[in-house]
């Protein structure tokens, strides 16, 4: 309880303390955070929103840098240039970024030898970093995104003037390869820069570098004649502790990714790492700066490779592993709940974005801060999240699904364009009547007995009564695990 303490006389604790308190939690797996009044104070009021509706927004806000690097502030660190030179100052951090390069080289399987790379401002700069390095090295070439793809890739092209081919998606938010095949022969005397998803802003799609290669090689696309730019921001910290997707082992030319998304940061930044071959063609010599520019920008904030380096340590790949394994689980148990309760949900695999329909008023979805997009709305289960602020969360929809539809007149929305008629339950595609919404009827979708994580409880759902039970189950009862 985040009360605890200020029982005591002389014993009380800042916001920012019980926000400290708060993370710590949240690091160790607790799912339920008792914060009890928080009305007594409107800055307890506000702390206790922050930490229970943010949902909707790839942020981890399980950190606690302040604690150990706020004294880090009284300096002014700059990493002009290249990590891999000396800087013609003294106040920059390149051993810590070079050792969070390191780090990111070895996930994504590339020797030390043969990577560059540099602490971005974020997954923006790292995608226009490598589309960058793709345009350098096939000056005509076409650049094919996903109609899903971030919007910072089409900033790319617009910056650039590169010639823009957008794939189709499928329901999924997945590239439609077939869609991919006939505009790569249809351009085929031009060299193909080609930017794959590990993730998709919206809806977490996963576009598939395996089935991508084979239908370069199939168009007659030979590895000096594409690029391929992998943007991994959100999902490149999620996917590799799970598949061996992302790998410099494959023709692929650059990853980026987000450090403030799933590792936690409390500055908005990133990593791009790349071939050391490719830096070549985009390097001058500065003799101003006494270093080799290849970086977007100059003057570059080095302060976040010590932020991404204190994660990285404090973490360890056992914690991020912990971490991904945790919201894994819990974006199953929500949409499992969510689907339980016929209301339109759909996730990918491997993702922790839970698309769901999106919610009638307004003032829900920004007491959640969701974020929609026409009639979807995305919750993204971050290590921040709490298995009870998701049960908090899905109640309130509960309750208040039933006033916005009880009386028929408003229907939930049709999405089956947006994430497939398989995961829609509107009334055409579940062939639910409105009284079901009220919980009166009988849904087609079978009871569920279920357990989320090695601990103790087991969730029960019955679908015709709309009920979830959670039971608490002795340590001794082994069940299989339905995410094995
Ligand atoms: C897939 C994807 N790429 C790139 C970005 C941009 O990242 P940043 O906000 O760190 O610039 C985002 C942000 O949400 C994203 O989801």
């Amino acid at each position: 309880m985040l009360r605890d303490g200020e029982q005591a006389p002389g014993a009380s604790m800042t916001a920012t303390q019980k926000m400290d308190i708060a993370r710590q939690l949240v690091k160790l797996g607790v799912d339920v955070i008792e914060a009890d009044f928080p009305a007594s104070s409107e800055i307890e009021f506000e702390l206790v929103k922050c930490i229970a509706h943010e949902i909707g927004f790839p942020e981890n806000i399980c950190y606690d840098h302040h604690v150990a690097l706020a004294p880090l502030l009284q300096f002014h660190l700059n990493n002009c240039g290249d990590p891999f030179t000396e800087n013609p100052v003294d106040f920059h951090s390149k051993d810590f970024e070079v050792a969070v390069l390191d780090w990111f080289a070895k996930l994504w399987e590339i020797e030390k030898d043969e990577y560059w790379g540099y602490v971005t401002h974020g997954g923006t700069e790292g995608n226009l970093h490598g589309i960058w390095i793709g345009r350098e090295l096939l000056p005509n070439g076409i650049l094919y995104a996903s109609k899903d793809s971030h919007y910072s890739v089409f900033k790319a092209a617009r910056l650039y003037k590169i010639d823009l081919e957008m794939i189709n998606t499928t329901t999924n938010g997945e590239m439609d390869y077939s869609d991919l095949r006939a505009k790569l022969l249809h351009n085929k005397d031009k060299p193909a820069i080609i930017n794959i998803n590990i993730g998709t802003t919206f809806k977490g799609a996963i576009d598939d570098i395996d089935v991508i290669l084979q239908t370069l090689e199939d168009c007659g696309y030979s590895h000096n004649k594409f690029y391929i730019h992998c943007d991994a921001a959100l999902s490149g910290l999620i996917v590799p502790f799970i598949k061996n997707v992302i790998s410099f082992k494959k023709p692929i030319g650059s990853v980026t990714i987000s450090g403030h998304k799933f590792l936690g940061c409390p500055i908005p930044c990133g990593v791009q790492i790349t071939r050391k071959s490719h830096i070549a063609y985009l390097s001058r010599n500065v003799e101003y700066i006494a270093s080799m520019d290849a970086t977007i920008s100059g003057s570059r904030n080095g302060l976040t490779p010590i932020l991404l380096w204190y994660s990285l340590s404090s973490k360890n790949q056992i914690g991020i592993q912990q971490d991904v394994k945790r919201c894994l689980y819990n974006a199953r148990y929500l949409k499992d709940r969510l689907q339980q309760a016929n209301i339109s949900v759909m996730l990918n695999e491997l993702s922790t974005i839970v698309v769901l329909e999106r919610p009638l008023d307004h003032e829900f979805t920004r007491h959640w801060q969701l974020s929609c997009v026409r009639d979807i709305a995305h919750v993204i289960v971050m290590p921040s999240i709490t298995r009870e602020t998701l049960d908090d969360f899905f109640i309130d929809l509960v309750q208040k699904r039933k006033m916005w539809y009880q009386d028929g007149s408003v229907k939930p929305p049709c999405v089956a364009d947006d994430i497939g008629a398989q995961n829609c339950a509107c009334a055409l595609h579940n062939g639910i009547g409105p009284e079901l919404l009220s919980g009166l009827s009988f849904s087609n979708r079978q009871p569920s007995l279920k357990r989320y994580s090695d601990d103790t409880t087991l969730y029960l759902t019955l679908p015709r009564t709309m009920l979830n039970l959670a039971i608490s189950i002795g340590p001794s009862l082994n069940l299989v695990d339905p995410l094995a």
